[in-house]
């Protein structure tokens, strides 16, 4: 059956404090408005209209590349007058499906519900009930327990307000019954607003039938209005997902202390220690296990590999068996083979590593290309800059780099070459098994004598 689905985004959004609309605020890395948009879509609509108005152009901007019907609502008159912006777009028949940009965690799996409901010619309501439903609207029911009308806190009596039920604002409305009765809408109420919960009455009294449900989780209900909002439902998202994947076999050290902000696939058996971040898409072989305070985003860690502390991974591709960190930086475009060591203070950027190698403290390897069981000393440097133009740096298999060496690229080394301590390599070297050194000279002054402290200082 045809399904549209409308996203309410025209409100101010004034608690947050912020130049930035409020539905671009985000939860876990994402806007509010974003992460409804992705759920909406799932439920492959034939339209998906989103209803803007104050600083309308911001959201349109930021969801551009989405395939989404633009409607503005200029000054904002209410939710009903929102959805009446939206009729000109939607269909004769089929289901409309009525989401808030500001309620960011609603699933896939309520919405599908709403919608299979609504098929069968009912209005769904999704409703909740709150031990505190201060602000809401309330459900109205007869004594057969049927839907009857929804009075808005302010319009309710003092008995209404009793009511535990309450109207969360997202339906699903045989779209027939939308262009039938929106037009009809009043504005006689304490806000002067055109409710697009008026309509319930309306379908009501014609005798049509009105349905609810309940979401599986309470957040999926609920809206943010300012930051404290924000970050409470920050908490409560994390916890699903972590829990989530502690039930797909992910140990995890203390859940309250785990932060997903992207998608995360583990084989069995991962471990991983706490306050550790994990963004855009990251995968995890089996037995792989990450220490505390690690930040890992965009990247895929093959199986048995074990990350230290401390160890900052972003757009990195790590192999089976290897030992990273802690205090490890590994940066974009950096691939790994397995059984590589990288240590503490070490930075490798758009390099490739081969097996069994080792960078084990203190270095930078920028546009590099090591080969197989290389060792690279402490305080080695790949010099791949000139300060216009990166240049590469290669070393082949077996090669052994001492402590405190500069790599002053484009640079090769053949294969088994030594490079001497402190040495600075900037000439190709193309004999393999060569001993690389500078030519310097160390000496003893026997006369010189180190300055003291004069007394009492
Ligand atoms: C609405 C419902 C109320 C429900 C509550 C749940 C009505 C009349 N009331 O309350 O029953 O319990 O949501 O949170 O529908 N918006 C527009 N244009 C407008 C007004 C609002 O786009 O003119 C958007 C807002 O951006 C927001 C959503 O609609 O995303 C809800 O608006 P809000 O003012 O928060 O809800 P209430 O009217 O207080
Ligand atoms: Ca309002």
């Amino acid at each position: 059956m045809l399904c549209s689905v409308v996203i309410l985004a025209a409100g101010q959004g004034k608690r947050m404090q912020s130049k930035k609309s409020k539905v671009l605020h985000t939860l876990a890395n994402r806007s509010f408005i974003e992460h409804v948009t992705l759920t909406a879509q799932q439920l492959n609509p034939n339209k998906l209209i989103v209803i803007h108005g104050h600083l309308g152009e911001q959201v349109q901007e930021a969801l551009s590349s989405y395939k989404i019907t633009w409607a503005e609502q200029m000054p904002p008159q209410g939710t009903g007058h929102a959805v009446q912006q939206a009729l000109p777009h939607l269909a004769e028949t089929g289901v409309t499906v009525i989401l808030y940009g500001d309620v960011p965690l609603i699933t896939l799996d309520t919405l599908k519900k709403m919608v299979e409901k609504a098929e069968k010619n009912s209005l769904v309501l999704l409703t909740e009930i709150m031990n505190d439903p201060t602000g809401y609207g309330r459900v109205l029911r007869n004594n057969q327990n049927n839907v009857i009308g929804i009075i808005e806190h302010k319009d309710a009596t003092e008995e209404q307000r009793k009511i535990a039920e309450v109207n969360t604002g997202m339906m699903a409305v045989p779209t027939t019954w939308l262009h039938k009765y929106l037009p009809y809408l009043n504005n006689n109420n304490v806000q002067k607003e055109y409710y697009l919960t008026d309509l319930i009455k309306m379908v009501v009294d014609e005798g049509n039938s009105v349905d609810t449900l309940f979401p599986q989780y309470s957040w999926e209900v609920t809206g943010v209005n300012d930051r404290l909002q924000q970050a409470e439902l920050e908490r409560e998202y994390q916890k699903y997902q972590a829990e989530n994947l502690m039930r797909l076999g992910v140990s995890l050290r203390d859940p309250s202390r785990f932060d997903l902000r992207g998608s995360l696939e583990c084989d069995q058996d991962v471990e991983i220690d706490v306050n550790c971040i994990f963004e855009g898409s990251v995968k995890l072989g089996a037995n792989v296990k990450i220490g505390p305070y690690c930040f890992i985003r965009n990247a895929e860690i093959a199986a048995n590999t074990c990350i230290e502390p401390y160890s900052h991974i972003d757009g990195a591709k790590i192999g089976e068996n290897g030992k990273i960190g802690p205090f490890s930086r590994l940066r974009p475009g950096t691939i790994l083979a397995e059984h590589v060591h990288v240590g503490n203070f070490v930075e490798l950027k758009n390099s490739q590593v081969d097996a069994y190698s080792k960078a084990n403290h203190l270095s930078y390897l920028g546009d590099a290309s090591i080969g197989k069981r290389v060792n690279i000393g402490a305080g080695t440097i790949t010099c791949n800059y000139d300060g216009v133009n990166k240049h590469k740096t290669i070393i082949e298999d077996d090669v052994f780099i001492g402590s405190s060496t500069q790599l002053v690229a484009p640079l090769t080394l053949k294969k088994g070459v030594t490079v001497a301590a402190g040495t600075t390599v900037w000439k190709d070297v193309h004999d393999e098994n060569a001993l690389i050194l500078n030519v310097k000279e160390q000496r003893s002054r026997l006369s010189w004598l180190r300055p003291c402290k004069s007394e009492g200082k």
